[in-house]
């Protein structure tokens, strides 16, 4: 019996998602025989069952195409906005995954699309995923594609950024993308030569950085680029976050509703009060050095355009082993990156957990020697 295969991308669009796409499809076709469909706008199409058939050309001419030809949303199977009102629609998507007669479904996205696979997967469907995001965050995989094409655009960024800010004497703080992950800041940051850089992982302090930049004109240097990922923070608001969330699980533990909703309103406040932290770092940073500032938001340019051969090459590595392990009849697993292999890892591991920057890591390592003022 010739094998259905069902594919859908889900969360953030990345760069590479294409090149997935078609590793999968072509490899399943092509090399296993197997017929092959997608779904439109990740799990909202699956529920409405818009399908298209991914066989023949369709897949030809997209490796090099960014976004996804599919379309994606950040709808959750358990929790979908249905005119207006949030439903579990979980028994709408196994009633499509039985009427297309499919064999697997494939999910190719980031963090939250774990755990929605992983939901399905309980529900007794056959999930694979694959690790797709610019954040670089899914844990138990060595890298995910979209990430080296948004670490060459941020990279760009800052590079350009430097001689503008070298020229009128300023300070540049430039936000980078990465949600809760300091990799693509970091990584960005460390290739394009910023001066200060500025993670999740590691809390600063503005007086630290306001210090370093004023060294830095005492040495000559009457210019400054700040890398900001999008989810750093102060010191005093790493405190408050840390403390509400382990209020926020001891009242998971104890099963006070309650209690979880208001820590939760009061966790979603605090990042709606975020949204220009990097326009008050910058203003606040030209207050405290005298030096004259500019806030630059990279945002969803980090994203778009054409995949970095490096992607295309890990999309096609994990897309194609993707599809062998579906002819070997494996399932309830995330293809990872694991040096050159694409090897399986059960998606109750990856679920959940995410992989942030360890303070130790050699990336920190070689920014910190060569001068990189971190705000610690
Ligand atoms: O996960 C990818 C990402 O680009 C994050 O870096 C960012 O926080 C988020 O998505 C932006 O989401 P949206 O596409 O909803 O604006």
């Amino acid at each position: 019996m010739t094998k259905r295969v069902g594919i859908l991308t889900a969360g953030g669009d990345s760069p590479g998602l294409n090149a997935a796409i078609r590793g999968v499809g072509k490899a399943a076709e092509g090399a296993y025989g197997m017929s092959v469909i997608g779904f439109r706008d990740g799990f909202r199409g699956l529920v409405e069952n818009r399908a298209v058939d991914l066989g023949g050309n369709v897949l030809s001419g997209i490796l090099t195409v960014g976004g996804t030809i599919l379309g994606t949303s950040r709808d959750k199977p358990h929790k979908m906005k249905i005119g207006g009102v949030s439903q579990d629609m979980t028994d709408a998507i196994v009633e499509n995954y039985q009427a297309n007669h499919l064999d697997t479904l494939v999910c190719l996205g980031g963090g939250g699309t774990q755990k929605n696979a992983l939901q399905l997967m309980n529900k007794g469907l056959n999930i694979i995923t694959l690790p797709k995001t610019i954040d670089n965050d899914v844990a138990l995989t060595d890298t995910t594609f979209g990430f080296d094409t948004a670490l060459g655009i941020a990279t760009e960024a800052i590079d350009r950024l430097h001689s503008t800010a070298h020229s009128h004497h300023r300070i540049i703080v430039v936000e980078i993308m990465g949600h809760r992950a300091g990799w693509l800041a970091l990584g960005a940051g460390v290739a394009g030569g910023a001066d200060v850089i500025l993670l999740p992982e590691i809390p600063y302090s503005l007086q630290t950085v306001a210090d370093a930049i004023t060294d830095r004109v005492k040495r000559g240097k009457n210019f400054s680029i700040v890398a900001v990922s999008e989810g750093a923070m102060d010191t005093s608001q790493a405190a408050n976050i840390r403390e509400l969330e382990k209020r926020l699980a001891q009242a998971e533990a104890a099963g006070d509703k309650k209690a979880r909703k208001n820590i939760k309103a009061e966790l979603r406040a605090i990042e709606a009060g975020r949204a220009d932290h990097t326009l008050e770092l910058a203003h606040k940073l030209e207050q405290l050095t005298g030096l004259e500032s500019r806030p630059t938001i990279l945002g969803h340019v980090q994203r778009g355009g054409i995949p970095s051969a490096v992607d295309r090459l890990l999309a096609t590595r994990l897309g194609t082993a993707c599809a062998a392990l579906i002819n070997d009849g494996v399932s309830g697993v995330m293809v990872a990156a694991r040096g050159d292999e694409a090897e399986p890892v059960p998606l109750e591991q990856v679920a959940g957990n995410k992989k942030t920057v360890p303070t130790d890591h050699p990336w920190i390592t070689a920014a910190k020697r060569v001068g990189v003022c971190l705000g610690d």
